[in-house]
């Protein structure tokens, strides 16, 4: 199946709408082979399927990161402990959400052994037998509380990603231990229960810095909910064509993101795209959507992408705090926070569920729309 893929060195290359190539059913093979693009990349294959291939893709200068900016870094030690330091990380963290929406922490708390080995088990998990991970391979986020895809918008998205996942919803009711693979099912659950601790002191400097009391934000279970997302990006034998994840936001309310060494990770800032340079033990810390539309604006949610690379695979794991299809909360309401609202400050947006929210940023897809216009007054 995978070799029946047109790559991009076919004839009928760019001929979008030609007999020779109908987009759908490439997909769906792509899809049914269950192997994600790991497979494809196993197979030996030099030239990408066309189904990734990024039209007006212009990664050449303007995909060139600014060397000269870097987002903030911010060092948690102490946060807990002495107030001076505590209100001089509040005002970097509001620095930071007002300019960037986005973060990296150091002496967060969780140990870089433990970051480490969540790498590797993602790493065990996408490298272990296809067979092993085609039990996982599923589509149903409705539903499933774990699960293996290559692309969760596959249908939706103008191009594909060179990108497998694996997905799990760790809370509020996290899966059985049996329904997460067995090679890493034991670091997922430890690195998840301490990402939801270092959500928890960053849901409160993000609420103190909104001017709100430090427990504003976890009392409307902007906490609560964690969904878990463990990608892999293959070296890529065109990575000038394609990309590792589309320009995107987050739906999320905050998302916490390890990555390892690799790089790839870029942020639009004032129409430059920025690297997010890997630091050794540190982690990522962006907002999303949900927080831009509950802060109405204050603080932004930024758009981002990671680039393909021939050289890999990268791991980068994901933890969106939100909450859950599952959950009766997905039909709580949100909207911005009253505190927050003033002549001066309008009120921008409707409240809307988040099960409404999810359900319409997975309807566009990763393609660099943003979800919140839909939901603007
Ligand atoms: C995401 C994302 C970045 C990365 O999963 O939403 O932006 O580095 N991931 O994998
Ligand atoms: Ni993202």
């Amino acid at each position: 199946m995978v070799t029946s893929l047109k790559s991009s060195g076919d004839s009928d290359t760019h001929a979008q709408t030609g007999s020779s190539y109908n987009r759908k059913d490439e997909l769906k093979a792509f899809d049914d082979t269950k192997a994600g693009v790991k497979g494809l990349v196993d197979a030996g294959l030099t030239k990408i399927p066309k189904i990734f291939i990024h039209d007006n893709l212009k990664l050449g200068k303007s995909g060139s990161a600014e060397s000269n900016v870097t987002i903030p870094v911010i060092d948690l030690a102490g946060v807990r402990k002495e107030a001076n330091l505590h209100s001089e990380i509040v005002n970097q963290v509001k620095n930071a959400c007002q300019k960037w929406g986005f973060f990296q922490v150091i002496n967060h708390g969780i140990p870089v052994s433990m970051l480490n080995k969540m790498i590797d088990g993602i790493r065990r998990f996408h490298e272990q037998d296809t067979e092993e991970k085609k039990k996982f391979y599923n589509r149903d986020y409705q539903t499933s509380k774990v699960l293996y895809n290559s692309n969760f918008d596959l249908y939706v998205a103008p191009a594909a990603n060179w990108r497998d996942s694996l997905s799990c919803v760790m809370a509020p009711n996290p899966p059985d231990p049996e329904e997460l693979p067995e090679v890493c099912r034991d670091i997922i659950f430890d690195y998840t229960r301490m990402a939801k601790e270092l959500a928890l002191t960053l849901f409160e400097l993000i609420a103190e810095a909104l001017g709100l009391s430090p427990n504003h934000l976890k009392d409307m279970s902007c906490v609560e909910g964690l969904f878990c997302v463990c990608h892999y990006y293959p070296a890529c034998p065109e990575p000038e064509s394609t990309m590792g994840t589309s320009n995107h936001a987050d739906s999320s309310f905050l998302t916490l993101l390890l990555q390892d060494h690799i790089g790839g990770l870029q942020i639009l800032h004032e129409n430059q795209w920025v690297d997010v340079t890997p630091i050794p033990g540190g982690l990522v810390v962006n907002l999303g959507d949900m927080l831009q539309l509950i802060s109405n604006d204050k603080f932004k949610s930024v758009n981002h992408r990671v680039l393909a690379k021939n050289v890999g695979p990268r791991i980068s794991v994901a933890c969106f705090f939100r909450p859950q299809f599952q959950t009766e909360n997905s039909s709580r309401l949100y909207g911005p926070i009253n505190e927050l609202l003033s002549e001066e400050n309008p009120v921008i947006y409707r409240e809307t569920t988040t099960k409404e929210f999810m359900t319409h940023s997975f309807s566009i897809g990763l393609d660099g729309t943003s979800a919140l216009d839909y939901f603007k007054l």
